[in-house]
């Protein structure tokens, strides 16, 4: 008799596995193949063991590798799925989930004339967020972004990147990341850490910029290292805020210390984000509402994943991602909510493909790939998640729709019935476990 949990899920009218050669992100036609089974004639089954996959096959395969184990039919839970399209767990790789507050004020603004950029000038946007954020202690914290891992599980997520910067004092920022590795031993998701200090100029350093650039590699840095706080540095490389000289000196530093370059780049106006990224080596660069056909080359000659974020362009009411461009030039395309509070206020992944679909001409399977398996190369996650294939983490999806295609068609609903998360069972039925 084995204690560990067996499962397998039967019924499936189609299930996306996204097997194949994962070992890089998909680029060109290999964003169009969702390793599709379809399974009118219900033969193929998952298996699940011991919170990993153990095979995605016929019944009679499956049964074998079960027998093994020595696991007994009578030991196996089954899961019908019954209609169901099934797939893996969505993975974000952007998002800005740990805060304190809201800005829905900030709307009115914005609808009166005043811009995203002219708000945080002002000390509002990211800077009226950090007063807040500064304000709340660790357990407040917690319980603020618990809410929104719920919404993230709710809607399919089961992997999220989260970045600090929301403190921008040595003592917040690491606040911040505290509270990120808490949340990975309180919350079922997995949560990979992004240190972000380089999100805005503290009003203490408005007049010097550059002594605030030299207290984040000088006095932060070495604290991320030594504590292992985070695996990736952003940057808002940005008018205004921080430009390319001081976010390459942060980016470069960063690399010094073990951390992974990536770098939130042309989100407002274009000044040289998409090449600094290709000179330093970011895994990716995110956002590129601005990004014209040379930045897109620096970006497919770097080999950097392009994070695209349409939320955000449909929230700020800015133009979308040359998204099609991107895919065409040879660009690796990941899709993320951006979730925060000013720019982007929103878990549902689902909403966001359908924005990628009907707004950046990206189509229902390019934007599963950049959903799942780019996604985790962009977070070096994709030795654990991304696809359903043997050995991966249990994190799938069960929709109450047949087909993929019903996704784009029946848009801007949950269409989450079960959500399993490395083999535990998080939402079911829609509800949250
Ligand atoms: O990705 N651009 C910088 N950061 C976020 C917005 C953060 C905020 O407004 O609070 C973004 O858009
Ligand atoms: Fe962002």
């Amino acid at each position: 008799m084995s204690t560990k949990r067996a499962c397998i899920i039967k019924n499936a009218n189609q299930i996306i596995t996204m097997a194949g050669n994962n070992t890089a992100p998909r680029k060109k036609e290999g964003m169009s193949e969702l390793g599709l089974i379809n399974n009118e004639d219900k033969k193929m089954v998952i298996a699940i063991y011991d919170g990993n996959i153990l095979a995605v096959g016929d019944t009679t395969t499956v049964q074998q590798r079960f027998h093994a184990l020595q696991i007994t039919s009578d030991e196996i839970e089954v899961i019908d799925a019954q209609g169901k399209l099934v797939l893996p767990g969505f993975v974000d790789p952007h998002t800005h989930v740990v805060f304190a507050g809201s800005r829905e004020y900030e709307l009115n603004m914005r609808l009166n004339g005043a811009s995203y950029l002219e708000i945080l000038q002002q000390g509002g946007g990211i800077l009226a967020t950090t007063n807040m954020t500064r304000e709340a202690d660790e357990t407040q914290l917690i319980a603020e972004t618990t809410f929104r891992l719920n919404q993230f599980a709710l809607h399919g997520v089961t992997t999220i990147e989260a970045k600090s910067g929301y403190g921008l004092t040595t003592k917040d920022e690491c606040k911040m990341l505290h509270v990120i590795k808490k949340l990975n031993d309180l919350h079922a998701l997995d949560i990979v850490p992004t240190f972000m200090a380089a999100h805005a100029i503290p009003p203490e350093y408005k007049e010097n910029p550059d002594a605030y650039v030299d207290l984040i590699i000088d006095d932060m840095l070495p604290i991320i290292k030594e504590h292992q706080l985070a695996q990736f540095c952003d940057v808002f490389c940005e008018q205004g805020v921080f430009n390319v000289d001081q976010s390459k000196r942060m980016l470069e530093a960063a690399k010094t210390y073990g951390l992974t370059p990536k770098i939130h780049a042309d989100e407002i106006v274009s000044i040289g984000g998409t090449f600094l990224a290709s000179e330093v080596g970011a895994i990716s660069a995110e956002h590129l509402l601005q990004t014209k056909s040379d930045g897109i080359q620096a970006l497919a000659e770097g080999n950097v994943i392009a994070t695209l974020l349409p939320g955000t362009a449909f929230y700020l009411m800015e133009p979308y991602a040359k998204a099609r461009e991107m895919i065409d030039a040879g660009v690796a395309v990941t899709l993320s909510t951006d979730r925060n509070p000013g720019s982007s206020p929103t878990e549902n992944i689902q909403l966001i493909m359908n924005l990628a679909c009907f707004h950046m001409n990206m189509t229902p399977e390019e934007v599963l790939v950049a959903t799942t398996i780019n996604a985790a190369h962009a977070i070096h996650m994709q030795d654990k998640v991304g696809s359903l294939e043997e050995g991966k983490q249990a994190d799938l999806i069960m929709m109450d729709i047949p087909t993929y295609h019903h996704l784009q068609y029946h848009y801007g609903v949950n269409h989450v019935d079960t959500v399993m998360k490395k083999g535990n069972i998080i939402v079911q039925g829609g509800v949250l476990l």
